[in-house]
């Protein structure tokens, strides 16, 4: 017994087939759930077992999928299947490829991608204590339209699997699936695989076959029913495709809950694997945590907020807001209605209020950008606030300026700053002020033309319009003239 726990073990990864029912042009196994591609998630997965070999199967846009595999995982071997089609055949050269190798041979499908490590592990082991050829994931589902179905005889040992296109109404009937994974003794697997025909509905050369050969045989053939049915959920198709994505992402939520978040709509939060979340953080509906970003205790995220690769601190407050590589110091806040693009700093207790783009911009500890404003190429330093309708003038049409806005600045509504520009600590510009040349520490800045007021040019230009009538009243009401007229009118 202790002498097959001891064998070392082999992964075979599938990702060779085209993924027809997807209709795409990317290869089925590179769309993403999760934020990772789902080949990704089954070598992670295989990667966990620590296993002596892996080999990847590929064909259709080989140099596609191999360049992601390599990327994901230097150390793995991408091998290619020839014209021959079917998982038979994919397992047959991956198989060539391992060489004289004894032990056992995991065969995982690229395109089944919630397996955990733990299930595949317990997979191993019941292989191992039955001392089997083959042992096939299984899993009962409710709906089995598309799986292999597991037959079993009338004593429950499985006899062999039968796909759907093959298989008689009575076969098709039968709710315990293939899985698609697989522990195979490597001996026996050689010895058998080249007996695998395509005498079948799609013409190719079915793994699902070396069950019944392995049995056919005399030789020990076990199935492990997968606890959870949903963690063996293949994806053939974009439908299939979201279900993995809502399964993985419940898991993400309810793992992050476990450390202490608060998530207060599952269904609508997405929350990427490589996302983190320190404990009381909040999630309101429809927020999209992806990719690097991480979120620090205490902060408030979302309603309606997408960070992309962004970095939150403690007790920030981030409502429908819109981020990518921004980072988001400790007690400030962001949005309403916030767009933060690439390279955006925001200070510790800053503020980036409602209708606000930025893009390459520091923004400094306790400055402020509230309202309507764009600002780009900009360093601005600490206690700042920039009135409403500030916009940095960063393109002159052949490159990008840059503006520098000292601490203690205050400016007036409606600013441009023609860049590039510098402000000196503690100045101050006057409301509706281009800003086109450098202002000095401590000064004020206008640019602005002085008003002037023509009195009664509506009544003389615009004789008879409401206008006229309405400043006519009001220049009675001021003058007394109305109580003079009635005076006259008696
Ligand atoms: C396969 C199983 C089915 C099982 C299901 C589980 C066979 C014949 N059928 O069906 O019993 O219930 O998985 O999800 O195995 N691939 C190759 N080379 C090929 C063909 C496919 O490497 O020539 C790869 C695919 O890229 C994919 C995996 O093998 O990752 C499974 O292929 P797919 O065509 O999706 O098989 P299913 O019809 O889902
Ligand atoms: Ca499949």
């Amino acid at each position: 017994m202790s002498e097959n726990f001891d064998r070392p073990l082999a992964v075979i990864i599938l990702a060779a087939g085209q993924g027809t029912r997807m209709k795409s042009s990317l290869p089925k196994v590179l769309h993403r759930i999760g934020g990772r591609s789902l080949i990704a998630h089954v070598l992670e997965t295989a990667g966990a077992l620590d296993p002596t070999d892996v080999v990847v199967v590929v064909r259709h846009e080989r140099d596609l999928v191999a360049g992601a595999v390599l990327d994901i995982a230097p150390g793995v071997r991408v091998i290619d299947q020839d014209e021959i089609a079917g998982t038979g055949r994919a397992v047959q050269v991956a198989l060539a490829e391992l060489g004289d190798f004894t032990g056992d041979v995991l065969v995982l499908s690229g395109d089944v991608p919630l397996l955990e490590a733990s299930a595949l592990a317990h997979l191993v082991s019941t292989h191992r204590s039955a001392a089997a050829a083959v042992t096939v994931m299984s899993a009962v589902m409710d709906d089995a339209t598309g799986y292999g179905r597991v037959i079993r005889d009338a004593d429950g040992g499985v006899r062999r699997i039968v796909e759907q296109k093959d298989a008689t109404a009575d076969e098709a009937a039968v709710t315990e699936i293939n899985a698609g994974v697989y522990v195979f003794r490597a001996d026996s697997l050689r010895t058998h695989i080249g007996f695998v025909g395509v005498d079948n509905a799609q013409g190719e050369m079915y793994l699902t076959d070396m069950i019944g050969l392995l049995s056919g045989a005399g030789e020990t053939v076990a199935a492990s029913i997968a606890s959870d049915a949903a963690t063996t959920l293949g994806v053939n198709d974009r439908v299939q495709l979201a279900e993995a994505a809502r399964i993985l992402n419940a898991r993400i939520v309810r793992r992050w809950q476990f450390e202490g978040a608060t998530i207060l709509d599952p269904a609508t939060t997405w929350i990427d694997v490589t996302a983190t979340l320190a404990p009381d953080v909040t999630v309101l509906p429809g927020s999209y945590i992806l990719r690097s970003t991480s979120v620090a205790a205490g902060a408030v995220i979302g309603p309606d907020t997408s960070l992309v690769d962004c970095e939150i601190g403690e007790n920030a407050i981030v409502t429908r807001t819109d981020a990518t590589l921004a980072v988001i110091g400790a007690d400030a806040t962001v949005g309403p209605f916030a767009y933060l693009r690439p390279n955006t700093v925001l200070g510790a207790k800053g503020k980036i209020g409602t209708f606000v783009e930025t893009k390459n911009s520091t923004i400094g500890e306790g400055s402020k950008v509230p309202h309507l404003s764009y600002i780009g190429d900009t360093a601005i330093g600490r206690g700042v606030n920039l009135g409403a309708g500030a916009i940095t003038a960063n393109y002159d049409d052949i490159a990008k300026h840059r503006t520098e806005i000292g601490d203690q600045v205050h400016t007036g509504s409606h600013n441009v700053f023609v860049a590039p520009v510098r402000i000196g600590a503690g100045a101050k510009t006057g409301a509706g002020a281009v800003i086109r040349k450098d202002v000095p520490a401590g000064a004020l800045a206008l640019s602005v033309a002085p008003q002037r007021n023509i009195e009664g040019w509506v009544e003389k230009n615009r004789e008879g319009t409401a206008a006229a009538a309405a400043a006519r009243a009001q220049g009675d009401e001021k003058t007394g003239h109305g109580t003079k007229d009635q005076e006259d009118g008696r």
